[in-house]
Protein backbone atom coordinates (compact mmCIF):
# COMPACT_ATOMS: atom_id res chain seq x y z
CA UNK A 1 0.00 0.00 0.00
CA UNK A 2 2.73 2.46 1.23
CA UNK A 3 4.29 1.31 -2.39
CA UNK A 4 2.00 3.10 -4.49
CA UNK A 5 2.11 6.11 -2.98
CA UNK A 6 5.86 6.28 -3.50
CA UNK A 7 7.27 9.51 -3.69
CA UNK A 8 10.67 8.03 -4.99
CA UNK A 9 12.88 9.70 -2.40
CA UNK A 10 15.68 7.65 -0.64
CA UNK A 11 13.95 7.30 2.48
CA UNK A 12 11.14 5.03 0.52
CA UNK A 13 13.04 2.75 -1.72
CA UNK A 14 11.51 -1.04 -0.92
CA UNK A 15 12.84 -3.79 1.10
CA UNK A 16 12.85 -5.53 -2.22
CA UNK A 17 14.99 -3.13 -4.18
CA UNK A 18 18.10 -3.47 -1.41
CA UNK A 19 17.48 -7.61 -2.02
CA UNK A 20 18.16 -7.08 -5.59
CA UNK A 21 21.16 -4.69 -4.77
CA UNK A 22 23.01 -7.12 -3.12
CA UNK A 23 22.43 -10.10 -5.41
CA UNK A 24 23.51 -8.37 -8.43
CA UNK A 25 26.47 -6.81 -6.74
CA UNK A 26 27.33 -10.45 -5.88
CA UNK A 27 27.58 -11.51 -9.25
CA UNK A 28 28.87 -7.99 -10.66
CA UNK A 29 28.88 -9.16 -14.33
CA UNK A 30 30.41 -6.25 -16.06
CA UNK A 31 33.42 -5.55 -13.71
CA UNK A 32 32.33 -2.19 -12.00
CA UNK A 33 34.87 -1.46 -9.86
CA UNK A 34 33.82 -2.15 -6.04
CA UNK A 35 34.80 1.36 -4.62
CA UNK A 36 32.24 3.70 -5.22
CA UNK A 37 32.47 7.68 -5.59
CA UNK A 38 29.29 9.45 -3.69
CA UNK A 39 28.64 12.87 -3.80
CA UNK A 40 27.23 15.64 -1.74
CA UNK A 41 23.89 14.32 -2.04
CA UNK A 42 21.84 17.69 -1.56
CA UNK A 43 23.04 19.23 -4.70
CA UNK A 44 20.66 21.42 -6.09
CA UNK A 45 18.11 21.10 -9.10
CA UNK A 46 20.28 22.88 -11.78
CA UNK A 47 23.65 21.89 -10.03
CA UNK A 48 22.41 18.13 -10.92
CA UNK A 49 21.57 19.22 -14.39
CA UNK A 50 24.79 20.49 -15.14
CA UNK A 51 26.37 17.28 -13.90
CA UNK A 52 24.20 15.44 -16.54
CA UNK A 53 24.69 17.67 -19.24
CA UNK A 54 28.81 17.54 -18.77
CA UNK A 55 28.79 13.82 -18.60
CA UNK A 56 26.25 12.45 -20.13
CA UNK A 57 27.03 12.73 -23.43
CA UNK A 58 24.90 11.13 -26.72
CA UNK A 59 27.54 8.86 -28.39
CA UNK A 60 27.04 6.64 -31.09
CA UNK A 61 29.07 3.99 -33.24
CA UNK A 62 30.65 5.72 -35.89
CA UNK A 63 32.45 3.83 -39.03
CA UNK A 64 36.11 3.44 -37.94
CA UNK A 65 35.45 2.89 -34.30
CA UNK A 66 38.05 0.49 -32.57
CA UNK A 67 36.52 -2.98 -34.15
CA UNK A 68 34.38 -1.29 -36.33
CA UNK A 69 35.90 -0.82 -39.45
CA UNK A 70 36.42 -2.37 -42.73
CA UNK A 71 34.33 -2.49 -45.92
CA UNK A 72 31.03 -3.80 -43.96
CA UNK A 73 30.81 -1.41 -41.10
CA UNK A 74 31.57 1.16 -43.70
CA UNK A 75 28.68 0.79 -45.35
CA UNK A 76 26.51 -0.20 -42.80
CA UNK A 77 26.67 2.59 -39.47
CA UNK A 78 25.38 5.57 -40.50
CA UNK A 79 27.61 8.23 -41.58
CA UNK A 80 25.00 11.42 -40.31
CA UNK A 81 25.34 12.42 -36.77
CA UNK A 82 21.78 11.72 -35.00
CA UNK A 83 21.60 15.09 -33.86
CA UNK A 84 22.47 16.11 -37.79
CA UNK A 85 19.91 14.10 -38.88
CA UNK A 86 16.82 15.14 -36.86
CA UNK A 87 18.18 18.90 -36.35
CA UNK A 88 17.46 20.52 -32.89
CA UNK A 89 13.91 19.81 -31.61
CA UNK A 90 11.90 21.36 -29.51
CA UNK A 91 9.51 19.18 -27.46
CA UNK A 92 10.10 15.89 -27.10
CA UNK A 93 7.79 12.87 -25.82
CA UNK A 94 9.33 9.96 -23.64
CA UNK A 95 6.83 7.25 -23.41
CA UNK A 96 7.51 4.29 -21.27
CA UNK A 97 5.77 0.90 -21.86
CA UNK A 98 4.36 0.54 -18.06
CA UNK A 99 0.96 -0.58 -17.25
CA UNK A 100 0.11 2.80 -15.81
CA UNK A 101 0.16 4.10 -19.55
CA UNK A 102 -2.97 2.10 -19.27
CA UNK A 103 -5.91 3.95 -20.13
CA UNK A 104 -4.45 7.22 -19.50
CA UNK A 105 -5.81 9.07 -22.53
CA UNK A 106 -2.85 10.88 -23.00
CA UNK A 107 -2.35 9.58 -26.62
CA UNK A 108 -3.18 13.12 -28.52
CA UNK A 109 -1.33 14.91 -25.97
CA UNK A 110 1.98 12.61 -26.77
CA UNK A 111 1.22 12.63 -30.53
CA UNK A 112 1.50 17.11 -30.26
CA UNK A 113 5.41 17.06 -29.38
CA UNK A 114 7.95 17.30 -32.41
CA UNK A 115 9.62 13.94 -31.91
CA UNK A 116 8.44 10.93 -29.73
CA UNK A 117 10.41 7.88 -28.06
CA UNK A 118 9.32 4.67 -27.81
CA UNK A 119 10.91 1.20 -26.28
CA UNK A 120 11.46 -2.14 -27.68
CA UNK A 121 8.30 -3.79 -28.86
CA UNK A 122 6.04 -1.14 -27.59
CA UNK A 123 3.28 -1.28 -30.14
CA UNK A 124 1.01 2.24 -31.25
CA UNK A 125 -1.57 0.38 -33.21
CA UNK A 126 -4.36 -0.56 -30.88
CA UNK A 127 -3.26 1.80 -27.77
CA UNK A 128 -2.92 4.98 -29.62
CA UNK A 129 -5.91 6.56 -27.49
CA UNK A 130 -3.40 6.02 -24.48
CA UNK A 131 0.08 6.52 -26.17
CA UNK A 132 -0.27 8.05 -29.35
CA UNK A 133 0.48 7.14 -33.05
CA UNK A 134 3.72 8.83 -33.31
CA UNK A 135 7.02 7.17 -33.50
CA UNK A 136 9.99 9.57 -34.32
CA UNK A 137 12.72 7.51 -32.32
CA UNK A 138 12.98 3.71 -31.12
CA UNK A 139 15.44 2.45 -28.95
CA UNK A 140 15.60 -1.30 -28.23
CA UNK A 141 17.83 -3.61 -26.84
CA UNK A 142 20.30 -6.50 -28.07
CA UNK A 143 18.09 -9.09 -26.39
CA UNK A 144 15.16 -8.21 -28.33
CA UNK A 145 16.88 -8.05 -31.75
CA UNK A 146 18.56 -11.45 -30.98
CA UNK A 147 15.43 -13.46 -29.55
CA UNK A 148 12.73 -11.53 -31.58
CA UNK A 149 12.36 -13.80 -34.73
CA UNK A 150 10.41 -11.16 -36.44
CA UNK A 151 12.71 -8.50 -36.03
CA UNK A 152 13.40 -8.13 -39.61
CA UNK A 153 9.73 -8.41 -40.99
CA UNK A 154 7.68 -6.94 -38.19
CA UNK A 155 6.24 -3.93 -39.58
CA UNK A 156 6.51 -2.08 -35.43
CA UNK A 157 9.98 -1.72 -36.13
CA UNK A 158 9.94 -0.08 -39.91
CA UNK A 159 9.17 3.27 -38.07
CA UNK A 160 11.56 6.12 -37.38
CA UNK A 161 15.03 5.84 -36.17
CA UNK A 162 16.00 3.16 -34.52
CA UNK A 163 19.00 2.78 -31.68
CA UNK A 164 20.25 -0.31 -30.08
CA UNK A 165 21.93 -0.73 -26.95
CA UNK A 166 23.72 -3.76 -25.51
CA UNK A 167 24.94 -4.42 -21.82
CA UNK A 168 28.52 -3.75 -22.03
CA UNK A 169 31.77 -4.21 -19.96
CA UNK A 170 32.51 -1.26 -17.57
CA UNK A 171 35.47 -0.49 -19.03
CA UNK A 172 34.01 0.94 -22.12
CA UNK A 173 36.44 -0.90 -24.15
CA UNK A 174 35.17 -1.22 -27.38
CA UNK A 175 37.50 -4.35 -28.54
CA UNK A 176 36.41 -6.69 -25.33
CA UNK A 177 32.60 -5.43 -25.91
CA UNK A 178 32.99 -6.58 -29.78
CA UNK A 179 34.42 -9.58 -28.94
CA UNK A 180 31.91 -10.75 -26.25
CA UNK A 181 28.61 -8.50 -26.29
CA UNK A 182 25.68 -9.19 -24.45
CA UNK A 183 23.74 -10.41 -26.97
CA UNK A 184 25.48 -10.54 -29.86
CA UNK A 185 23.23 -8.64 -32.09
CA UNK A 186 26.00 -7.65 -35.10
CA UNK A 187 25.38 -9.92 -37.52
CA UNK A 188 20.78 -8.95 -37.23
CA UNK A 189 22.60 -5.33 -37.52
CA UNK A 190 24.13 -6.25 -40.86
CA UNK A 191 21.04 -8.09 -42.20
CA UNK A 192 18.39 -5.59 -40.97
CA UNK A 193 20.38 -2.74 -42.64
CA UNK A 194 20.76 -4.91 -45.74
CA UNK A 195 16.60 -5.05 -45.94
CA UNK A 196 16.18 -1.47 -45.00
CA UNK A 197 18.83 0.35 -46.16
CA UNK A 198 16.84 3.65 -46.44
CA UNK A 199 16.02 3.52 -42.39
CA UNK A 200 18.44 5.08 -40.05
CA UNK A 201 19.76 2.51 -37.29
CA UNK A 202 22.34 3.93 -34.95
CA UNK A 203 24.42 2.14 -32.26
CA UNK A 204 24.58 3.37 -28.93
CA UNK A 205 27.91 3.60 -27.34
CA UNK A 206 28.51 1.73 -24.57
CA UNK A 207 29.94 4.74 -22.88
CA UNK A 208 26.76 6.54 -22.92
CA UNK A 209 25.39 3.88 -20.36
CA UNK A 210 28.38 3.82 -17.75
CA UNK A 211 28.56 7.55 -18.26
CA UNK A 212 24.88 7.61 -16.70
CA UNK A 213 25.47 4.90 -14.12
CA UNK A 214 28.62 6.50 -12.67
CA UNK A 215 25.69 9.77 -12.28
CA UNK A 216 23.48 7.36 -10.42
CA UNK A 217 25.43 5.99 -8.54
CA UNK A 218 27.19 8.96 -7.31
CA UNK A 219 24.10 10.61 -6.49
CA UNK A 220 22.52 7.90 -4.66
CA UNK A 221 22.55 7.31 -1.04
CA UNK A 222 23.23 3.61 -1.55
CA UNK A 223 25.02 1.17 -3.80
CA UNK A 224 23.04 0.66 -6.29
CA UNK A 225 22.67 -2.35 -8.62
CA UNK A 226 25.88 -2.93 -11.24
CA UNK A 227 24.17 -3.16 -14.01
CA UNK A 228 23.18 -0.73 -16.91
CA UNK A 229 20.14 1.74 -16.57
CA UNK A 230 17.25 0.44 -18.34
CA UNK A 231 16.33 1.18 -21.71
CA UNK A 232 14.23 4.00 -20.73
CA UNK A 233 16.53 5.73 -18.80
CA UNK A 234 19.02 5.53 -21.70
CA UNK A 235 16.24 7.06 -23.60
CA UNK A 236 15.30 10.09 -21.18
CA UNK A 237 19.59 10.65 -21.68
CA UNK A 238 19.22 10.22 -25.65
CA UNK A 239 16.16 13.10 -25.77
CA UNK A 240 17.97 15.44 -23.42
CA UNK A 241 21.06 15.52 -25.93
CA UNK A 242 18.64 16.19 -28.68
CA UNK A 243 15.51 18.50 -27.14
CA UNK A 244 15.21 21.67 -25.78
CA UNK A 245 12.07 20.50 -23.94
CA UNK A 246 11.21 16.99 -22.35
CA UNK A 247 8.18 15.57 -20.82
CA UNK A 248 8.35 11.86 -20.22
CA UNK A 249 5.28 9.57 -18.91
CA UNK A 250 4.84 7.12 -16.58
CA UNK A 251 8.05 6.60 -15.35
CA UNK A 252 7.14 8.17 -12.26
CA UNK A 253 3.94 6.21 -11.92
CA UNK A 254 0.87 8.37 -12.11
CA UNK A 255 -2.62 7.03 -9.81
CA UNK A 256 -3.00 5.06 -12.18
CA UNK A 257 0.13 2.68 -10.83
CA UNK A 258 -0.55 -1.10 -10.06
CA UNK A 259 1.64 -4.26 -10.67
CA UNK A 260 0.55 -4.55 -14.24
CA UNK A 261 4.31 -4.46 -16.21
CA UNK A 262 3.40 -2.85 -19.49
CA UNK A 263 0.12 -1.41 -20.93
CA UNK A 264 0.04 -3.58 -23.80
CA UNK A 265 0.57 -6.85 -22.48
CA UNK A 266 -1.37 -8.81 -19.71
CA UNK A 267 1.50 -10.12 -17.04
CA UNK A 268 2.13 -9.09 -13.59
CA UNK A 269 5.26 -8.34 -11.91
CA UNK A 270 5.45 -4.98 -9.54
CA UNK A 271 9.24 -5.65 -10.41
CA UNK A 272 9.02 -3.99 -13.78
CA UNK A 273 8.29 -0.90 -12.10
CA UNK A 274 10.86 -0.97 -9.01
CA UNK A 275 13.47 -3.05 -10.74
CA UNK A 276 15.56 -5.96 -10.48
CA UNK A 277 18.27 -5.79 -12.76
CA UNK A 278 18.29 -2.28 -13.85
CA UNK A 279 18.91 0.43 -11.08
CA UNK A 280 15.26 1.78 -12.07
CA UNK A 281 14.12 3.29 -8.74
CA UNK A 282 17.29 4.87 -8.04
CA UNK A 283 17.04 6.32 -12.01
CA UNK A 284 13.77 7.03 -10.63
CA UNK A 285 15.02 9.22 -7.86
CA UNK A 286 17.32 10.59 -10.25
CA UNK A 287 14.54 11.88 -12.26
CA UNK A 288 11.87 13.58 -9.76
CA UNK A 289 15.18 15.67 -8.30
CA UNK A 290 15.43 17.02 -12.71
CA UNK A 291 11.62 17.34 -12.59
CA UNK A 292 10.48 20.92 -12.90
CA UNK A 293 7.16 19.79 -13.06
CA UNK A 294 4.38 19.74 -10.09
CA UNK A 295 3.88 17.01 -8.42
CA UNK A 296 0.42 17.04 -9.35
CA UNK A 297 1.44 16.41 -12.64
CA UNK A 298 3.10 12.87 -11.58
CA UNK A 299 0.36 12.01 -9.76
CA UNK A 300 -2.87 12.37 -12.05
CA UNK A 301 -0.50 12.02 -15.29
CA UNK A 302 2.50 10.32 -14.57
CA UNK A 303 4.09 13.48 -16.31
CA UNK A 304 7.76 14.32 -15.37
CA UNK A 305 9.37 18.02 -17.14
CA UNK A 306 12.58 18.10 -18.18
CA UNK A 307 15.04 20.81 -20.04
CA UNK A 308 17.25 19.10 -22.76
CA UNK A 309 21.05 19.92 -23.06
CA UNK A 310 20.14 22.86 -25.39
CA UNK A 311 18.53 26.00 -24.48
CA UNK A 312 16.09 27.76 -26.54
CA UNK A 313 17.54 30.76 -28.31
CA UNK A 314 14.97 32.83 -27.34
O1 LIG B 1 10.87 -3.36 -20.36
P1 LIG B 1 11.26 -2.31 -21.33
O2 LIG B 1 12.71 -1.89 -21.15
O3 LIG B 1 10.97 -2.63 -22.76
O4 LIG B 1 10.38 -1.03 -20.98
C1 LIG B 1 10.72 0.27 -21.41
C2 LIG B 1 11.07 1.17 -20.25
O5 LIG B 1 9.88 1.60 -19.57
C3 LIG B 1 11.86 0.45 -19.17
O6 LIG B 1 13.22 0.39 -19.54
C4 LIG B 1 11.59 1.31 -17.95
O7 LIG B 1 12.45 2.42 -17.94
C5 LIG B 1 10.15 1.77 -18.18
N1 LIG B 1 9.15 0.97 -17.42
C6 LIG B 1 8.76 1.38 -16.14
N2 LIG B 1 7.79 0.70 -15.47
C7 LIG B 1 7.19 -0.38 -16.00
C8 LIG B 1 7.57 -0.84 -17.28
C9 LIG B 1 8.56 -0.13 -17.97
O8 LIG B 1 9.30 2.37 -15.63
N3 LIG B 1 6.21 -1.00 -15.33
Amino acid sequence: EEEYRSPWNSSNVPQQVFHSVKMWNAVNKFHVPYKRRRQKFFKSRDELQREVEERVALRTVRAGDGPFSGDDWDAFLPKKDLRELLGPMKRCAVVMSSGSMRDSSLGSQIDEHDAVIRFNAAPTKGFSADVGNKTTLRLINSQLMTVEAKFLSNPLYHTGVLIVWDPAPYSRDLYAWYKKPDFNFFPKYKEYRKAHPEQPFYILSPSVQWDLWDVIQENSETDIQPNPPSSGMLGITVMMSLCEEITIYEFLPSRRRSDLCYYFKGHINKQCTIGHYHPLTFEKMLIKRLNRGHNCDIHDFGKVSLCGYSRPTS
